[in-house]
């Protein structure tokens, strides 16, 4: 196959194929090493087109292709690929996963739940549960992983800023439930037969008895909410009493219950990897960690951290914005061409799967200087406006870009500000960390991480 754009029948330039002999084309490495057969795409050019078996799909690896994607043509690159069509089993028609109109009423009604001041009013359940989490720490240095870790924290503060209820205790019908679920999604996206939800095979049937059981819990916490509606200041509560501006209607029962799952999935894995990353890039650059243990101290002190302290934590806040360039959690964007159309001067067919390499681009060497050097200071202002629009989209960009950006960060924040606080971290020598990119980039086989207090 070629490495050169080619001319086809109508005389439009095709995009470059990375080059393989393999019958299978590139699927055997997809499955060993995604990221580093996009990286390869991404080094011959901005849209390249890879060979998966007998399907071409296309990887996209500059601003100026994302910007048309995600902000101009949004409507040309719909969310209608297996992966989402295995989302949508458990997520039904929520936020992540709606679109067309559809999208635009639920977004409308729940945005408000999102500004900045319902934001601050979750920072102090973020911080109880951070407490609570510290405190469960031996006194002694001890090893933990911090993946899994970080899950169980950021399930915890999901449930309870969401709807007032901890997943993680035991005996939580929401938690357990959520634990057989969770590992399908993987076997699931991952399958080579043809729709593998509709076989019988003991892992769907494991998948689907979990997300009936998430139906059915979720389903009794809405009915018991309608018949108390008042006084819960929970996402849950707020997306419940909300309106949309243009029609004046609320969500039905199915809707809330496909946004209550949504906003779970979406707001806990996500975070979860981005902080044992963050705590990852600390424990290898312990000066980066002093320093934000010394604004941290200047900035809050010894005190309870509140939702004042966010805004003036601005190292701690770029280190979190550096470790989502080095490892965004969603590390591609996958759509799938309505009708053709032109990308960087190369055409694209209907039908196509298209893949945003975030990961790729947010270490771009002809985008970044150094770009695998973790340098919080990128984002100091000034150096920020040099980035260009659409080199770093941890949250994507344009009309679907992530709702929940501003908790995510806030959360950050705060949890590493508290973690940085009061505990020193290590590596563990000899522990070879890998990401592992499924539906999120995680730490391949968890992170082991040594804790110590200060
Ligand atoms: C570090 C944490 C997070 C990251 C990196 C992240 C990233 C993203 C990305 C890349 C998308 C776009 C996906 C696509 O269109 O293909 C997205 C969408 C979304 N995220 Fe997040 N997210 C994070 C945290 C959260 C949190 C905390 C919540 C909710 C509490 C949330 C809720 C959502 C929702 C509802 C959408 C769909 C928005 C729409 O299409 O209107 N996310 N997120």
């Amino acid at each position: 196959m070629s490495t050169t754009p080619m001319t086809d029948s109508n005389h439009v330039i095709a995009p470059p194929s990375l080059p393989t002999l393999h019958p299978m084309g590139h699927l055997p490495q997809a499955r060993g090493d995604i990221l580093a057969l996009f990286d390869k795409a991404r080094d011959i050019g901005p849209v390249v087109n890879v060979r998966m078996a007998h399907v071409n799909v296309t990887v996209v690896s500059s601003p100026a292709a994302v910007r048309h994607m995600m902000v101009r043509h949004t409507t040309n690159y719909a969310k209608t690929t297996r992966g989402y069509e295995v989302l949508r089993l458990l997520l039904g028609n929520g936020l992540v996963t709606a679109m067309g109109d559809d999208w635009r009423r639920h977004r409308r009604i729940a945005n408000p739940a999102f500004r900045r001041t319902a934001v601050a009013g979750f920072v102090d359940t973020m911080a109880a549960s951070t407490q609570t989490w510290l405190d469960g720490l031996p006194t002694t240095p001890t090893t933990v992983d911090i993946a899994q870790s970080m899950h169980r924290l950021t399930l915890e503060i999901a449930g309870k800023t969401l709807m007032g209820r901890d997943l993680t205790a035991s005996g939580d019908m929401i938690g357990e439930a959520l634990e057989t679920v969770l590992p399908g999604f993987a076997s699931l996206t991952k399958s080579i037969l043809p729709r593998p939800w509709r076989w019988p095979l003991p892992t769907t049937r494991r998948f689907m008895r979990g997300v009936r059981t998430l139906d059915n819990v979720v389903s009794d916490i809405i009915a018991e909410r309608r018949a108390d509606p008042e006084n819960h200041p929970d996402l849950l509560g707020m997306l419940m009493l909300a309106t949309d501006p243009e029609t004046g209607t609320a969500m039905s029962d199915v809707q809330l219950r496909d946004e209550v799952l949504t906003m779970l999935m979406a707001g806990h894995e996500t975070t979860a990897n981005a902080m044992a990353w963050t705590l990852h890039l600390l424990s290898q650059h312990p000066e980066v960690a002093e320093a934000v243990h010394a604004e941290v101290a200047q900035v809050v002190g010894n005190a309870p951290i509140t939702a004042a302290h966010i805004g003036k934590l601005d190292l701690t806040a770029r280190v979190f914005d550096e470790s989502l360039r080095l490892y965004p959690p969603i590390w591609v964007q996958a759509r799938r061409t309505v009708n053709s159309d032109v990308l960087e001067g190369v055409s694209i067919p209907k039908n196509r799967m298209v893949f945003v390499h975030t990961y790729g681009m947010h270490r771009h060497p002809d985008l970044w200087e150094d770009p695998l050097a973790f340098d919080p200071d990128r984002f100091l202002a000034e150096r920020r406006s040099a980035i260009p629009s659409g080199a770093y989209h941890p949250f994507s960009m344009g009309q679907r870009k992530c709702i929940g950006d501003r908790f995510a960060k806030t959360e950050g924040i705060t949890l590493l500000a508290m973690m940085v606080r009061a505990l020193h971290v290590t590596g563990v020598p000899g522990q070879v960390v890998v990401p592992d990119a499924a539906l999120t980039l995680r730490p391949k086989g968890g992170l082991q991480m040594r804790l110590s207090r200060r």
